[in-house]
């Protein structure tokens, strides 16, 4: 058995839910020898969306090359591995099935056990492997866990069991995800996909008070508490009213459009001189709207069950403003990975999986890919 060897066990980690295609080889759930993510964001920018098909032909190109790089990085054979982790769900079910299918081909051609994976365990295990390959300890239990990325917004209340982790759903988003708002915003403005990196980076030439959006209000949910779901699309919708009310701001958004174009590898620079300052106060208020329907919810989420952590991951996870603020309110007891863990990739994918075989759990070669699935 591999896990009574001295050794850590060694994992193949692949991740093909979205728009990356990765793979990743880890030893355990601490150490990195590789983590490779190729972004098909070039793809898809002109639609200022992920297209399912173009992003599955793309996993179908990428996932032979990247996994042999990823082995090769590591110095390591596929012979040498332990087991191999792949995405199982949620994410879109044509780009998932490329990876899945890979995995389940290599599993059995190799002889090696396979684990699935769900994606939302990856992003919140991205901030325990944080801290393991920092060699710092675990949080506190229990955590309180925000999951924000392009298409999920959940909170969490996470704690150890057994050999794994208990997730207790507390809050999801009734309608967009925080990245999907990042996302759509920047289409909107004319700005590059992903949007929400972007709108990080120029947000900050803008004053955040400029446009009073309005706080979302929701109903109370059907059989269930409000107090912590989320909601974008109020705020999206606002969002593109503002817009259309205000004509130097559609006037800029063509003249960014042809500026642009011509750009093949625009830096942030470029964009920020591309905007106005009204559009810069637009972005501002946008995304302090956005970290504050966040970062009200998080943080009450932790005051109602007593959490002593806040484990803060996935895409959005990157926002310097969000972590900023969150940071402020929670002190050393916010937890975030680097970003190269807090967007998609196949090392928290590979270090979910570790608790998961240590516990004997096996994927069959007839396993599906799930495209909801519910952590
Ligand atoms: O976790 P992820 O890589 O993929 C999904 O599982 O969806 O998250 C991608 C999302 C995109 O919507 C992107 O705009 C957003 O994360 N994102 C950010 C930042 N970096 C990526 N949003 C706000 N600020 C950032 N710095
Ligand atoms: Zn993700």
């Amino acid at each position: 058995m591999a896990n009574s060897m001295s050794r850590l066990p060694l994992i193949l980690g692949i991740e093909t839910s979205c728009d990356e295609t990765s793979a990743a080889v880890l030893e355990g759930d601490e150490r990195i020898l590789s983590n490779l993510v190729l972004s098909q964001a070039p793809v898809h920018r002109i639609y200022g969306g992920v297209v399912p098909e173009l992003a599955s032909r793309e996993h179908l190109r990428a996932i032979v090359p990247i996994v042999r790089e990823a082995l090769a990085t590591a110095g390591k054979s596929l012979a040498e591995l332990d087991l191999i982790a792949v995405t199982q769900g949620p994410g879109l079910a044509g780009a998932l099935l490329v990876g899945l299918t890979y995995a389940k081909s290599l599993s059995w051609a190799a002889g090696k056990p396979l684990i699935g994976v769900n994606h939302l365990e990856g992003h919140i295990q991205a901030v325990l492997l944080e801290q393991r390959r920092h060699g710092r300890p675990e949080p506190e239990w229990p955590a309180v866990a925000l999951v924000v990325s392009g298409g999920h917004t959940m909170l969490y209340l996470v704690e150890p069991r057994g050999a794994g982790y208990h997730y207790l759903p507390l809050g999801r988003t009734r309608d967009d995800a925080a990245g999907e708002a990042y996302d759509k915003v920047a289409k909107l403005l004319a700005l590059s996909y992903p949007g929400g990196p972007i709108i990080d980076r120029l947000a900050c030439f803008g004053r955040e008070d400029a446009i009073p959006f309005p706080r979302v209000r929701l109903k109370t949910r059907a059989g269930g508490e409000s107090e912590l779901d989320f909601s974008f699309s109020g705020l999206k919708t606002a969002v593109l009213r503002y817009v259309q009310t205000h004509a130097d701001l559609q006037e800029q958004i063509t003249i960014r459009r042809q500026k642009m174009s011509g750009h093949d590898h625009p830096g942030w620079e470029a964009w920020r001189d591309a905007c106005s300052q009204h559009t810069l106060d637009l972005l501002a208020s946008f995304q302090a709207s956005v970290v504050h329907e966040l970062a009200s919810k998080a943080l009450r989420a932790c005051e109602l069950r007593g959490a002593r952590s806040l484990l803060v991951s996935g895409g959005v996870a990157a926002n310097c403003r969000l972590r900023r603020s969150l940071e402020e309110a929670v002190g050393p007891a916010c937890y975030a990975p680097a970003l190269e863990l807090c967007t998609d990739n196949a090392a928290m994918i590979a270090a979910a999986a570790y608790p998961h075989f240590l516990a004997g759990e096996r994927l069959p070669l007839d396993a599906r890919a799930f495209a909801v699935w519910p952590l």
